[in-house]
């Protein structure tokens, strides 16, 4: 008897455990809208993200939030795996402006679509970036000259005719400045139209540690400020020949603790990095941040949406049905919520 007691005591604790191993069941799943204030919130925290991490060109403001999973994550938090419709602005990553006020490019100015796939954390309320994917690729020549057919289309970065302008640009300003003389970053992006023809390009530029009258004698010894001092701008000119250049340059106040390292050692090697060897823009996948579909971080703490149960109802139905007060059919699985996706489009279809 004894025994029979025992081991009744510990069937119970047994069952009594085996339920309370798993506190959350799948029901645990959200399911919210593309368009949700939680959605949009996490898409801001994935958008800051990504334009103070992408290393080159520009900054990318949200067109759309396209598709959205919030998982559960053990032992807390959620995860948040978002897909984002991102369209180029004309802020510089060198821009201090926040980009909520970054213009997006027109539709005439050869706009620039950007893909991320990006999985967040939750947790306590916080969100933050685990990984993201990207990929940016410029509308088709096809797109842009049906809208307009006077457009210009992106030119290729390494083009000599860019790289010219740009020279001839840059040599312009520091020629008709007295401050501080500039050396040229990165060409951002470039534009030959033909009849007349004109180069119009954009750069970003450093501010060097020389007057325009000390590069004269020893350009060579230009060197960017030190870090505690970084100083960048940009410019954007229209070169139509070489006496007929115009330009303009923006220089941004230093700004604490943004050095654009990559960008000053990538590119005052004198030459063009290979980044921008063949290409017209500068492709947001050159950044990404760990891998969205790893799974070997938090393999055991997500439950994948597939193996979700169908109709998690059925077990509780079973203890239900001993008590004839809430005995009933058993009920139709409830319709299962699929998000409203994808979200607005905050500014045009591409
Ligand atoms: C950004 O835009 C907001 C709202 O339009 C404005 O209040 C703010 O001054 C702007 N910030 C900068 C740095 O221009
Ligand atoms: C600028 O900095 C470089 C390297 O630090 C130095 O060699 C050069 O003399 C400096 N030039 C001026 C004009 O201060
Ligand atoms: C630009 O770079 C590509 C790829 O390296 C090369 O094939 C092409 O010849 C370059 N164009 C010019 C004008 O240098």
């Amino acid at each position: 008897m004894k025994v029979f007691v025992a081991l009744l005591l510990l069937v119970q604790l047994l069952s009594y455990k085996a339920v309370r191993i798993r506190p959350h069941g799948p029901l645990n799943l959200r399911v919210i809208d593309c368009d949700d204030p939680e959605s949009e919130e996490a898409a801001a925290v994935a958008l800051n993200y990504i334009n103070a991490h992408h290393p080159h060109g520009y900054k990318y403001a949200l067109n759309s939030i396209e598709k959205i999973k919030v998982l559960p994550r053990r032992p807390f938090g959620e995860i948040f795996m978002l897909e984002l419709d991102l369209l180029e602005t004309m802020c510089h990553i060198v821009n201090p402006l926040p980009i909520e006020n970054c213009t997006v490019r027109p539709l005439t100015e050869h706009v620039v679509e950007g893909d991320c796939e990006v999985k967040l954390l939750k947790l306590d309320g916080k969100l933050s970036v685990l990984s993201s994917k990207c990929h940016s690729t410029p509308d088709s020549a096809e797109d842009v000259t049906e809208i307009c057919a006077d457009c210009p289309i992106l030119a290729l970065l390494n083009d000599t005719r860019v790289i010219n302008a740009v020279d001839l640009a840059l040599a312009k300003h520091n020629k008709e400045h007295d401050g501080a003389y500039l050396r040229l970053l990165e060409i951002g992006r470039a534009q030959i139209q033909h009849l007349p023809d004109s180069v119009s390009v954009e750069f970003a530029v450093v501010v060097t540690n020389c007057s325009t009258k000390d590069a004269q004698d020893h350009v060579d010894d230009c060197q960017p400020l030190p870090e505690d001092l970084t100083q960048f701008g940009f410019c954007e000119a229209a070169v139509t020949s070489k006496d007929n250049v115009r330009v303009s340059c923006a220089i941004y106040e230093h700004q604490p603790g943004v050095t654009h390292r990559h960008l000053i050692h990538d590119h005052l090697g004198g030459q063009l990095p290979t980044l921008a060897l063949g290409v017209k823009h500068h492709d947001l996948r050159h950044f990404h941040h760990g891998s969205v579909h790893d799974k070997s971080q938090s393999s055991s703490a997500e439950i994948p949406v597939g193996l979700q149960s169908p109709n998690p109802v059925v077990k509780r139905d079973v203890g239900a049905v001993l008590d004839p007060a809430i005995s009933h059919p058993p009920i139709d699985p409830t319709p299962q919520k699929f998000p409203v996706c994808p979200g607005r489009i905050r500014h045009f279809q591409v």
